[in-house]
This record gives C-alpha cells, structure tokens and sequence, in this order.
C-alpha cells in the first residue's frame, strides 16, 4: 500500500477545478478497496461529493461502500450550530436580566467575517478528535487555497487567542479571590470552557503537525498562474509547519492526445512541467494525464486512482 494511505488524516488543497474533490475522492476509494475504514469530508461549500458517486451525502455520514463513508460539511449550519453551543454554555453563567443582551452580541459576533470559519474549524477539529479512533483514514477535501491555509492555521491562531483571554479572566478571578478575601480560588465556568477549548485545540495541534499521521496534499494543473500560486502556498504552509509532500499535476495532456493544436499546448506544457519538476523538486510529484470525459463514476475514478498510489 501506497505510503500516503497509511496517515491517519490527509488533506487536499488547491485552486477551484484544479481536481481537488476528484483527488480526495480517489485517494479515499483507494484507501477503502486497502481494506482501511475511510471517511472523506468535504469542506467546500462548493460541495461534490455526492457527484462523483452519484449519491446523496450530507451533513450526516453517509456510506458510499464497504469501507467508504463520507461526509460535507456545510459553513452556515456548522456557523448556527455552534452560535448555539457558545449560547447554551453562556446561559447558566451570566444573569438571566442580561441574556437578551448577550444573546444579541453573540448574533452579531456570528456575522462578523471570521465566525463561519471559526466554526468550521471547530467542526474540522471534532471529526478529527471523535473520528480518528474509529477511521484509519480521514481525507478532507478542502476549499480553494487561501480559505485552506487560514484554516489550518487557526489552531495557532486560536491558541494564543485563547491564552489571552484565559490570563485576563485568572488576574480577574485572582482579583475577585482578594476582595472575597477567604483565600479560596473561585469557581470560573468561562475559565473552565475555555481551557477545554485550549486542550482540544493543542490535542488536534499535535495530529496536524505529526508528519507520521497528517499529510497535505496540494492539487494543481500544468499552467503558469497555478505554479505561482502553489508555491505561495506552500511557502506560507511551511511557516506554520504544515509540510505538503505531495503535489498533484492534474490534467497533463497525455501522449496520445493528437493534432496540431493539441501539439502546440503540449510544447507548452512540457516547460510548465519542467518548471514544477525544478521547483519543486523536494516534493514528491503525482503526475494525472488529463482523461477524455470526467471523472464521473467509479470506473473512471477507479482508473484516476491507479495514478495516485502507483
Ligand atoms: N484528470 C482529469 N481528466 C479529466 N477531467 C478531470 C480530471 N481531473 C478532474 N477532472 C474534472 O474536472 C472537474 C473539476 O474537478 P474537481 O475534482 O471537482 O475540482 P475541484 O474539487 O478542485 O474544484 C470535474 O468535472 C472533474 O471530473
Ligand atoms: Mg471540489
């Protein structure tokens, strides 16, 4: 079995059409013909999952075939649903007179532009925490580049966040202790939720950065835009220590496509080729000829597949 099948989590980035979905989808069909139990989720509003294998997948698992389940998160749901969770934890902490108020503030938070993200990544973190132990392999299919970084790097993001709230509620609650006065540390709920919060956070921390359990994977197609774009990526995900050892050239025209035109692109292509093979050469290079039609059922996701794990 191919080396990238036996993480635990992979995820997929890249542009939008570059074959994201289609790539996460064969990895994962790959991973379950192995014999691996395999969930793949979708994290793309631009969801296709259910597409490629003609099925209705949800928000709910669904299983697709023996081994096989997946899964699409949707941002809005993901956005009300934890806007709830932050509002059933605040109700039992602050005075009833003020709910109304709170309530509306944390609304307002809701549509501010970091919340959908927030939650999504509070959902990504979940799958991965409560799946793991169930699933031999996870495989995200991601949205387009930019939206995949900031995602990865919340963790960190929310870390330090987190970490500054936590020590201004303990110079508070210190504070609170002297008025009161009787010594005795107080009881802080908040302080509570959020030091969970920041020890599931450190726990999926250490699953993303552990090269033996998490791979990247990023997607992209032999043209000029594309190279400047994925190397950008990549550098920004090495500074946070997310290492994609996998690059995945997508829609290379293949030997057998003939014509003058077809001819000439090729030309083209072969020094877009050759620059990717330079630049990126620490990486390992999945090369995927492009196919006559899409890959829209399983024989042919079947056949992208052998490319994959080759
Ligand atoms: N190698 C390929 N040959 C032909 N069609 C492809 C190939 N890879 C992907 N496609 C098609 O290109 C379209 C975009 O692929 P998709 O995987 O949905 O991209 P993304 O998820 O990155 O937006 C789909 O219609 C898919 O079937
Ligand atoms: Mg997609």
């Amino acid at each position: 079995m191919n080396d990238l099948l036996r993480k635990n989590v992979l995820f997929v980035g890249g542009k939008g059409g570059v074959g994201k979905s289609t790539s996460s989808a064969a990895l994962a069909m790959a991973s379950a013909h192995a014999k691996q139990k395999t969930l793949l989720v979708s994290t793309d509003p631009a969801h296709n999952i259910g597409d490629i294998f003609q099925t209705d997948v949800g928000g709910d698992m669904t299983k697709i075939t023996e081994n096989l389940f997946a899964l699409e998160i949707d941002s809005e749901t993901e956005t009300k649903k934890y806007l709830q969770t932050v509002k059933d934890h605040l109700k039992g902490m602050v005075r009833s007179d003020m709910i109304d108020e709170v309530n509306r503030q944390i609304d307002t938070a809701g549509a501010s532009p970091g919340a959908s993200e927030a939650a999504l990544f509070d959902r990504l973190v979940s799958i991965v925490l409560d799946e793991i132990s169930d699933f031999d392999l996870i495989v995200f299919d991601t949205a387009p580049t930019g939206h995949t970084i900031r995602l990865l790097t919340l963790p960190e993001l929310m870390g330090v966040w987190i970490d500054g709230m936590l020590e201004r509620r303990r110079k508070t609650n210190e504070h609170y202790t002297q008025l009161l006065n009787d010594g005795d540390p107080v009881e802080d709920p908040v302080y509570e939720v959020l030091q969970a919060r920041k020890e599931k956070f450190a726990k999926v921390r250490d699953i993303l950065l552990d090269h033996k359990r998490t791979g990247y994977l990023f997607v992209l197609i032999p043209e000029r835009l594309p190279i400047i774009e994925t190397k950008n990526a990549l550098k920004t995900m090495d500074q946070h220590h997310l290492h994609v050892d996998h690059l995945i050239v997508n829609k290379i025209l293949p030997e057998k496509a003939d014509g003058e035109f077809l001819a000439k692109r090729r030309e083209l292509e072969r020094s877009y080729l050759k620059q990717i093979r330079e630049v990126f050469s620490d990486r390992t290079l999945i090369e995927v000829p492009l196919f006559e039609e899409d890959i829209t059922d399983f024989e042919k996701l079947k056949t992208f597949s052998t490319y994959m794990t080759k």
